[in-house]
């Protein structure tokens, strides 16, 4: 198979970057090693920015104003007080709560219905040939038939075990970090305990609540990294959230759905090599506080899409050339703002009595400026594209 761009991964990255070129008429083919049901079944955060919603609402028959819901703010508690934090009064911009993999059925049937080349069951094993002007990626399919697709760039979008990765910067080549925690998720049959998102610091640990419909709620409480996700009762996970969220009776239900995720944060070193690059989970992870996985991803492809018309429309190699440069400044100030979200609001295994006073005193002197309320709406909502 030959095609103008070949990207690996089905998911918010390589299809709203297959979007953006077929919007400028380059044709591109996506390989997934998955199949569509699984695509659309993968459960992930569900906060959008204003830039990330603004995108996807140009896209035919997308739900995200219809079914997702605007938030114009969250709530920080600790000392079992609720402080809020004002989107469009301090930004400017609002956040929506649409989960991901609502996204992911809208972006399949939309490149679906426009005639997408999309092979689900397509295993990418290797990309050669970086360096020339016909990059491949190497395949084999579901029935072990093997597959190549040869293309004037290749793109990586697939996911943090990422693939292309190894062709860019071999395995090492990257900065990691780890942390001492988890969280713990569920999705529950319920009313919603409150309007909007609930970040709460308390002396057991952090929790999150979110939404998801009016009838079925996302809740997320700490944990140890090696906790086991079935080993609670409904009976504990309900009396954990209860206990870390002092001030508010949540409204309890079936648990119907429950996972352990872990925190890390990863960026690679190099994000092109000659005419490969990685995008997305593939070239950075940040841990979940403060939903930016999906919204980088859509930043990261925006700004390759842009490269890629001007090399391949206009032969004009200058914006690929300060593309990874330019993505990696939105990359950074998102770990960062991840990082600081979730430094802020766990507690960690051996955090001291200083630690843990120093942590209200960070909280209070954020919530008591309006500069450092300010700081976060921009971080939460996103800032803008460039
Ligand atoms: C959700 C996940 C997050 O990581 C977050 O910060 C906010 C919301 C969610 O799944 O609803």
């Amino acid at each position: 198979v030959r095609t103008r761009v070949a990207i690996v991964g089905a998911g918010p990255a390589g299809l709203v970057l297959s979007h953006l070129l077929a919007s400028s008429g380059i044709d591109s083919v996506i390989l997934d090693q998955r199949s569509r049901a699984d695509i659309e079944q993968t459960i992930r955060a569900g906060i959008l920015e204003q830039g990330t919603v603004d995108l996807l609402a140009t896209i035919d028959g997308s739900r995200v104003h219809t079914v997702g819901q605007r938030h114009d703010g969250i709530e920080l508690r600790f000392e079992g007080e609720g402080h809020r934090i004002d989107f469009p009064g301090l930004a400017g911009r609002s956040v929506w709560l649409y989960p991901q993999h609502e996204a992911l059925k809208d972006l399949l049937a939309a490149r679906i219905g426009a005639g997408q080349d999309i092979r689900f069951g397509v295993t990418a094993t290797a990309v050669e040939g970086a360096d020339g002007d016909r990059p491949r990626i190497v395949a084999v399919d579901d029935a072990g038939v093997p597959f190549e697709v040869e293309a004037d760039f290749v793109v990586g979008a697939d996911g943090s075990h990422s693939v292309v990765r190894k062709a860019i910067s071999g395995s090492h080549g990257g900065f990691f970090r780890e942390y001492p925690f988890a969280w713990f998720g569920i999705l529950c049959e319920a009313a919603p305990s409150a309007e909007e998102l609930i970040y709460s610091n308390s002396p057991d640990g952090f929790a999150l609540v979110s939404q998801r419909s009016a009838t079925v709620q996302r809740m997320y409480f700490q944990c140890d990294p090696t906790a086991d996700a079935d080993a609670l009762s409904e009976a504990q996970i309900w009396e954990t959230l209860q206990r870390r969220v002092p001030g508010t009776t949540l409204v309890e239900g079936r648990v119907f759905q429950r996972d352990v995720l872990r925190f890390r944060s990863f960026v690679a070193r190099d994000l092109r090599r000659g005419r490969v690059a990685i995008v997305g989970d593939a070239a950075h992870t940040v841990p979940p506080t403060g939903a930016k996985g999906m919204n980088l991803a859509v930043a990261d492809v925006i700004l390759l899409a842009r490269a890629l018309e001007a090399l391949l429309l206009r032969s004009d190699e200058a914006p690929l050339d300060g593309w990874a440069e330019a993505a990696l400044v939105r990359i950074w100030k998102a770990q960062h703002f991840s990082w600081w979200m979730t430094s802020m609001l766990h507690v960690a295994p051996e955090a001291s009595e200083f630690d843990r006073r120093r942590q209200l005193g960070e909280l209070r002197s954020v919530v008591s400026s309006e500069a450092g309320r300010t700081y976060l709406a921009e971080g939460y909502t996103g800032w803008p594209l460039g």
